[in-house]
């Protein structure tokens, strides 16, 4: 279709995917770009990626995503990113009790780390306690059975601290904002039918309002299904559960420059953030869904209240993962529980197509399936591609429209992936067990 450069493009979602999209638009000369976000602050108390950390780790299973990976981190260490990336490396273990399937995703990404070009000369075998203590003198638990490497190229990623950057250079560009209940929750995608099928006009918001667009660019995160149904169950919202130790000022300076520490069985934690003092952990596991019955389509809950809470499992795995690296801290309440939802798919691939039958005026910019923060600065890149290839056809076969599968009734393929453990359970099964606790 084309869309020119002056043309009004609104983007639903000011989260990783949509504010990296509003800045490479921007970049690319679109001169007209809006941004709607529900809630009235960025980054959003909705956004998977409002945290004080993401793990920026290049190694993939697949090479195609550890060669963007490798894009990315050249751009994180880009003036507008590098403020955000830590470089600590990458501690990637197994404990003594993992099951075998994560031993051989282990092993599987230790392999790609070790062939590549680039990387190879920053990876390290790990056998056991006393290789970690000579990497990091702070990990004094007994560390059972830790096996793996360590990888210096990785580290992590101040995630809030990033989308601030970026909501303020998108501003700084003359992109536009509509945050809050009121003026920037979408109630959905306006069509009207031309004489060559269904085209969107524009959004309405939740208070009523048009806006029109020549285009629009669904990057809602886990709410994704909500603005376009007809993704089915392809896109699925799930979530993962975080915790926080609050430190004193002492044990912050202690900790300082420990590396994004991951024994893959149990979960991962990062080195403590200066300014708040807290130390943030995330349990290895299947994941939450949230499924309607009467659709069969998992979305995220629509209060904030109803994701601050941990599982009781989440927070065993927790305290064993601390008990056998950080002991000190292992009984130490947990602190800023909360529930985080992404969109997930079976393939762990993102989507980043137009809509069928929109007559190219909506894309889905999606599927970010718990893996996608790492790729902010360049997300906005795909898109700017996508409005540019020939017969609007996205060239890359993985990120293309997944026709969604009527009779799959069931979206719960948890166990079924390769980097991930344990089955996915449904959130209300999870809270009924806590309330039955109390
Ligand atoms: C616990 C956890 C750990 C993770 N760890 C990592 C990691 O270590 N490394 C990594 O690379 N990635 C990680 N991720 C994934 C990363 O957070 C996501 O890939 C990324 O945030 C996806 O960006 P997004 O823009 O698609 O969604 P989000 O960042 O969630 O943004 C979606 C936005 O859309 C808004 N929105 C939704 N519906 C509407 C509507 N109707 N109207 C207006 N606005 C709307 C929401 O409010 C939200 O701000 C993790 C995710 C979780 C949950
Ligand atoms: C952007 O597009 C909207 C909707 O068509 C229009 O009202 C507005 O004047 C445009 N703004 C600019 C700066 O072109």
């Amino acid at each position: 279709m084309g869309i020119s450069k002056s043309d009004p493009v609104i983007i639903v979602g000011g989260g990783a995917f949509g504010l990296s999209t509003a800045l490479h638009l921007s970049l690319r000369g679109y001169t007209n770009i809006t941004v709607f976000e529900q809630d009235g602050q960025i980054p959003s108390r909705y956004s998977a990626a409002n945290d004080l950390n993401k793990i920026m780790r290049v190694e993939y299973e697949d090479p195609f995503y550890t060669d963007l990976a490798v894009e990315a981190i050249n751009a994180w260490k880009t003036p507008l990113f590098a403020p955000h990336f830590h470089q600590t490396g990458f501690l990637h273990c197994v404990s003594e009790k993992a099951p075998e399937k994560a031993v051989a995703t282990l092993k599987r990404f230790q392999a790609a780390a070790e062939r590549h070009s680039q990387m190879a000369k920053y990876v390290s075998s790990i056998q056991g306690q006393e290789d970690i203590r000579q990497l990091c003198w702070q990990l004094d638990g007994s560390l059972p059975g830790w096996n793996g490497y360590f990888n210096r190229y990785d580290g992590y990623v101040h995630s809030a601290n990033a989308l601030t950057a970026v909501y303020r250079a998108t501003q700084g560009r003359g992109v536009r904002f509509f945050l809050g209940e009121g003026a920037g929750a979408v109630d959905k995608v306006v069509y009207e039918n031309t004489p060559r099928g269904r085209k969107s006009n524009g959004i309405r918001t939740k208070a009523g309002r048009f806006h029109p667009a020549s285009l629009v660019i669904v990057a809602a995160g886990a709410a994704a299904t909500r603005l376009v149904p007809e993704i089915g169950t392809q896109v699925v919202a799930k979530s993962w559960s975080v915790a926080h130790v609050q430190l004193t000022d002492e044990e912050t300076s202690a900790l300082r420059g420990i590396p994004v520490t991951y024994a893959r069985d149990l979960g991962f934690f990062f080195e403590p953030d200066p300014k708040t003092n807290l130390l943030k952990l995330c349990p290895m596991g299947g994941g939450y869904i949230n499924t309607d019955p009467s659709t069969g389509l998992s979305c995220p809950p629509q209060s904030l209240a109803e994701r601050g809470f941990l599982p009781h499992e989440d927070e065993i795995r927790l305290r064993q993962l601390l008990r056998q690296s950080l002991p000190a801290l292992s009984d130490r309440a947990l602190v800023k529980k909360s529930l985080c939802w992404f969109a997930d798919t079976s393939d762990s691939d993102f989507i980043v197509d137009y809509v069928p039958q929109t007559s190219s005026s909506v894309i889905l910019l999606s599927g970010d399936s718990g893996h996608g923060f790492k790729m902010f600065p360049i997300v906005g890149r795909w898109i700017g591609e996508l409005l540019e290839s020939p017969n609007d056809q996205q060239q890359i076969p993985r990120w293309s429209w997944k026709a969604p599968k009527p009779e799959t009734k069931s979206s719960n393929w948890g166990g079924d992936v390769s980097w991930r453990l344990g089955e996915t359970r449904e959130l209300a099964e999870v809270q009924r067990s806590r309330t039955s606790k109390l």
